[in-house]
């Protein structure tokens, strides 16, 4: 059985206010922390796509109760404290998740118990020796599937050493991941010694902030980040957090706002922390009228804002350096706003969207290129020219959501009727997002062929 759309452009005008699910990296950290808490917590929005599904059916495999997520995203977890997770029965699927294996790797490179961590084709296919190299370091016991230099899942987890505690780590990553620091702060706290990792630039820190809410001593010092081992001076309490809405599902939104002549789209309650905003900087800069509205902070200090944005004609944009860790995830919806933009748009430093759900480079260029958008790709550069008078097409997710979801939003300014094929990956991140886009006016239609 496969699902793709069919849609209809060039769309109407695009105009509402709506909400889009909950934050996945925030999601993820606020489960793996409930689940070390004492006591139950409650967590509420959490998206109810399937990576975080993956992070919840791999805690409750290893011993914690999850309840939910529900129909309104509240999930109640009962935490088993720090020494409480039970050793798994068979393999922990991480399904398409790359953040559900690489955190929990570190978390589970500390615990007294064998375990093995697999994915999917595409999740099996994503380099892990990032993070096995620096757990191996600080005395973990980690192997993977070796191929060339790489290592990938499935990963294969023992025991640390004879007395089973891991020791302090001073860690300098090549290229900033939210990931890795959060694998290697998860693993820390079992250490018996600092955990010190430095970034090139600044990525997410979710894990930060969330530990930092919870009592554990963490500080960060520029793109360092240091945490002292807690064990011994106990745990944390259960907690009842919201999540706010994702701001790499809302960037879909935005651009279809900008890319349809007409439209004003307000995304409300989305997290707008500044690791996370790389887009709304590059949009602006390209003459996009983007305001946030402050919504206040949520209590583990996440900013939450209304989004607010109408089309407008833009300048091409540049992306590079700390600003594409700041949009990672964004590029594909970037590469869409660059295909309406005046000019040569430029991803530069992009090496690592070739190891993303899907190979991102490829990807998009192949997408944009059949919907009539000339466009270049080096190693770790994307080139985008724009305005382009798109074609329909018939394209491919290439099975990665950004990418379909990027696919759907240019056929929205297309002449005529598009097909996107592949597209049930889209519920890794965004089961609704067909829902979404139809309630702002669009005219999408979900087929599924058996
Ligand atoms: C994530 C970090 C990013 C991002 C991913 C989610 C996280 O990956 O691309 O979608 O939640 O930590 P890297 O940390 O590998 O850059």
């Amino acid at each position: 059985m496969s699902v793709r759309w069919r849609i209809e452009g060039p769309a109407r005008p695009l105009r509402g206010r709506l909400r889009v699910p909950g934050d996945k990296s925030v999601a993820h950290r606020a489960l793996v922390l409930a689940a070390l808490a004492d006591g139950e917590s409650r967590i509420e929005g959490l998206p109810d796509g399937l990576d975080v599904r993956s992070t919840a059916a791999v805690l409750a495999a290893l011993g914690v109760r999850v309840d939910g997520p529900d129909g309104v995203g509240a999930a109640r977890v009962r935490g088993v404290g720090f020494g409480g997770l039970r050793a798994p029965s068979g393999s922990l699927q991480c399904g398409n998740s790359g953040t559900t294996m690489r955190l929990l790797t570190g978390l589970l490179a500390a615990q007294p118990f064998d375990c093995r961590l697999d994915g999917d084709a595409s999740l099996r296919r994503r380099p892990m020796r990032r993070i096995v190299e620096p757990l191996r370091e600080r005395g973990a016991r980690v192997g993977g599937r070796l191929v060339g230099d790489e290592l990938y899942a499935p990963l294969e987890i023992e025991p640390s050493g004879p007395d089973r505690r891991l020791g302090g780590l001073q860690w300098a990553l090549p290229v900033a991941s939210a990931q890795v620091k959060g694998a290697l702060l998860l693993s820390g706290l079992y250490a018996t010694g600092p955990t010190v990792v430095r970034e090139p630039t600044r990525s997410r820190d979710h894990t930060e902030r969330m530990l930092r809410a919870l009592g554990v001593p963490v500080f960060a010092d520029g793109s360092s980040v240091r945490l002292d081992p807690v064990q011994g001076r106990g745990g944390w309490n259960g907690f009842d957090w919201p999540v706010p809405g994702d701001v790499s599902s809302a960037a879909f939104l935005l651009a279809a706002a900008l890319v349809v002549p007409g439209s004003h789209v307000v995304v409300e309650g989305v997290g707008v922390h500044p690791t996370r905003t790389g887009l709304l900087d590059v949009l602006r800069e390209m003459g996009a009228p983007a305001a946030v509205a402050s919504k206040g902070r949520t209590p583990y200090e996440e900013p939450i804002g209304d989004i607010e944005i109408r089309h407008a004609a833009l300048r091409a944009g540049r992306v590079d350096g700390e600003r594409l860790v700041r949009m990672i995830d964004e590029v594909p919806a970037f590469a869409v706003v660059a295909s309406f933009a005046h000019g040569i748009s430029v991803v530069r430093d992009a090496a690592e969207l070739r190891v993303k759900e899907s190979d991102r480079i490829e990807a998009l260029c192949a997408v944009l290129g059949a919907f009539g958008v000339r466009c270049a790709a080096g190693v770790d550069v994307l080139h985008v020219e724009g305005p382009a008078a798109l074609r329909a097409a018939r394209v491919s997710s290439a099975g990665d959501h950004r990418i379909a979801m990027a696919a759907a939003v240019l056929a929205l300014a297309a002449e005529g009727e598009s097909f996107v094929e592949d597209v049930a990956c889209v519920r890794t991140s965004w089961p609704g997002f067909v829902d979404a886009l139809r309630s702002l006016g669009a005219a999408i239609h979900e087929e599924v062929q058996t």
